[in-house]
């Protein structure tokens, strides 16, 4: 299949076509995710869990988010990557936002970036785009600013916090944002921005819309820590591989493995090997 791009993302909106997205952190889901016909890849900053195995995403670097993009771009060359723009590499100004969207582009070939905020982030994503990048926005549940919002926890149940997430998303679209993550807020709220907004509404854990996004180590079950409720599991690779890795144990100490289908054996006569 051809490479999609912006055009293809507006095009599935107005056809109704959905979006099928994941994460992707290394080279080998990359390659799955492209051969299963995986409309796009986000390299999220939840990697510092599902990867590095941090607690939250707050110590993720740059450097962690473009050697892990550049391994997906490796594992998927025909498939458009957002690269996720990690704590603190945009936060402190307009053109820090700038620098380090542009590295995602230069070093890691990526086709766009996300960053998280509303109303709040709205002169970095102008900044960006006034740079010739594409930005995802991303709002609802931020894990970036999860302190704040008092742990990971769902948002706009309530009418006025409801008023303020589509506040964000007009705000977010405003700023020249081509598309927006909604995540973990009413499948009711993200349906109405999903109408109000003229660029693709994508979703994790917020319901239907234009698409949906899981992150790969849940949709696996390679990721234990916990489950959110919007997770739903595809397979249990946790199971699969401490059962695959257990076997190998037991056969190493009882002698089963390596057995003759495993060893290179030498290509001189045995006589000419005995007089050496
Ligand atoms: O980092 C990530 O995977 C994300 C999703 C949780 C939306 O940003
Ligand atoms: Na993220």
């Amino acid at each position: 299949a051809k490479k999609k791009s912006i055009l293809d993302f507006y095009r599935m909106k107005q056809e109704k076509q959905q979006v099928a997205w994941i994460t992707a952190y290394d080279f080998p889901t990359a390659s799955f995710a492209e051969a299963a016909g995986m409309d796009m890849l986000l390299v999220g900053d939840s990697l510092g869990m599902c990867v590095l195995g941090y607690q939250s995403t707050i110590p993720v670097t740059m450097e962690d988010c473009i050697s892990h993009c550049q391994a997906v771009r490796r594992g998927a060359p025909k498939t458009w990557i957002i690269g996720d723009m990690p704590f603190m590499s945009y936060q402190s100004s307009d053109q820090q936002a700038v620098e380090n969207a542009g590295r995602f582009l230069k070093e890691a070939d990526t086709d766009c970036i996300k960053l998280e905020g509303g109303i709040r982030i709205a002169s970095r994503i102008k900044a960006i785009t006034e740079a010739g990048i594409a930005v995802m926005g991303h709002i609802g549940l931020t894990p970036q600013s999860s302190g704040q919002l008092g742990g990971h926890k769902a948002q706009g149940r309530d009418v006025n916090n409801a008023r303020a997430v589509i506040k964000d998303a007009l705000a977010v679209q405003e700023a020249g944002a081509y598309a927006i993550l909604v995540e973990a807020v009413p499948p009711e709220v993200t349906g109405f921005i999903a109408d109000l907004l003229t660029i693709p509404v994508y979703s994790i854990g917020a319901g239907p819309c234009d698409g949906q996004l899981l992150i790969s180590a849940d949709l696996l079950g390679q990721f234990q820590a916990f489950t959110p409720k919007f997770v739903k599991k595809y397979a249990n690779v946790a199971e699969i591989a401490t059962k695959a890795f257990g076997e190998y144990i037991e056969e190493v100490r009882s002698g089963a493995f390596p057995t003759d289908d495993h060893v290179y054996h030498i290509i001189e006569p045995e006589e000419d090997f005995q007089k050496m």
